[in-house]
């Protein structure tokens, strides 16, 4: 990591006088997989058609591997590979037709490269038999062997998990996790689901109303410093205790800093009380996301 694969610099849309996307910054580095998160109309789809060259940006600018997408757009879009919105196939062809009609479009593709990409998305064995036959988790992982045959640094993927069952959720987030691992491939990724981004990404910025609300790990959203912990006690025979605590089932919660915790069971220990376990009550990322959403929302008005 360190090598920024996409630079946003202060990207703004207007359209109709009205801001879309509000002074967007941030970089994406090489290998990781990062995700837009956010609600419906927060402008992800907008951001993304402007990374890849299918809209004009209002003011600021994007950089593809260091390369202007509007003022070099050929050399910056050489280096994208993107689905927005659903892959465009043509039903009645093979998907390997789809693949070698996509191919004559791009210079130098080999038909090793092609056997190549099937092989990677996993559909060697149905790659001969119409699109229309194909599930729709078949036809995203199509679409993303076509986009893989040019050889791109960066992979674009708009809400690529919409309308799949699981499996097909499950299959999608290992490809793309294979894509950064085998081929050290930037991914970007958008969803308005939480959960999925969760398990698919190594960060995520969360948009709101065109604004960049928060971006963060995945991991520190979930690993906070303070947060708090489960002392199971015999909460019965609680003696009296000077400190701020909540009174849970069998248990106290206690909010914490990872190394205040040994002193806690010391001090715990000498008022007599027996602790039969301590364990972080982790936050869920749903938890930390509300806690910025709606400090954004109380930002906003
Ligand atoms: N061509 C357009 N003309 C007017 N408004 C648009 C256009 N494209 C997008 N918008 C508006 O921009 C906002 C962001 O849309 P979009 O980027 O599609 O959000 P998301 O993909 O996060 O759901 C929405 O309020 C949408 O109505
Ligand atoms: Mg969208």
């Amino acid at each position: 990591m360190g090598n920024p694969v996409v630079e946003l610099k202060n990207v703004t849309k207007v359209i109709k006088g009205k801001k879309i996307i509000d002074n967007l910054s941030f970089t994406i580095e090489e290998g990781e997989v990062f995700g837009f998160l956010g609600p419906n109309g927060a402008g992800k789809t907008t951001t993304i058609r402007m990374m890849v060259g299918l809209m004009k940006i209002t003011s600021g600018e994007i950089l593809i591997c260091g390369k202007n997408v509007e003022k070099e757009f050929e050399e910056a879009l050489m280096n994208i590979g993107g689905i927005v919105e659903n892959p465009e196939l043509y039903k009645f062809l093979t998907g390997y037709q789809n693949l070698m009609q996509y191919a004559r479009m791009i210079k130098g593709v080999t038909k090793q490269k092609i056997d190549e990409v099937v092989e990677f998305v996993g559909l060697t064995d149905r790659i001969h038999d119409k699109v229309k036959t194909y599930s729709l988790g078949m036809r995203q992982r199509l679409g993303l062997a076509q986009c893989l045959l040019h050889d791109p640094k960066v992979m674009i993927l708009d809400e690529p998990t919409n309308g799949l069952d699981p499996a097909g959720i499950r299959e999608i987030r290992d490809h793309l996790k294979k894509l950064t691992k085998e081929k050290g491939m930037s991914v970007i990724v958008s969803s308005h689901l939480l959960s999925e981004m969760e398990m698919m990404c190594d960060r995520i910025a969360i948009i709101q109303n065109g604004k960049l609300i928060d971006i963060q790990k995945v991991h520190d959203y979930v690993a906070e410093s303070k947060q708090n912990y489960f002392f199971e006690v015999d909460i019965e025979n609680l003696p009296f205790l000077n400190i701020s605590y909540k009174k849970v089932e069998k248990a106290i919660e206690i909010e914490l800093e990872k190394d205040e915790v040994p002193d806690m069971i010391q001090l715990l220990i000498e008022k007599g009380i027996r602790i039969f376990e301590v364990k972080p009550v982790t936050k869920s990322l749903e938890d930390r996301f509300l806690e910025v959403t709606t400090k954004g929302e109380k930002f906003h008005a």
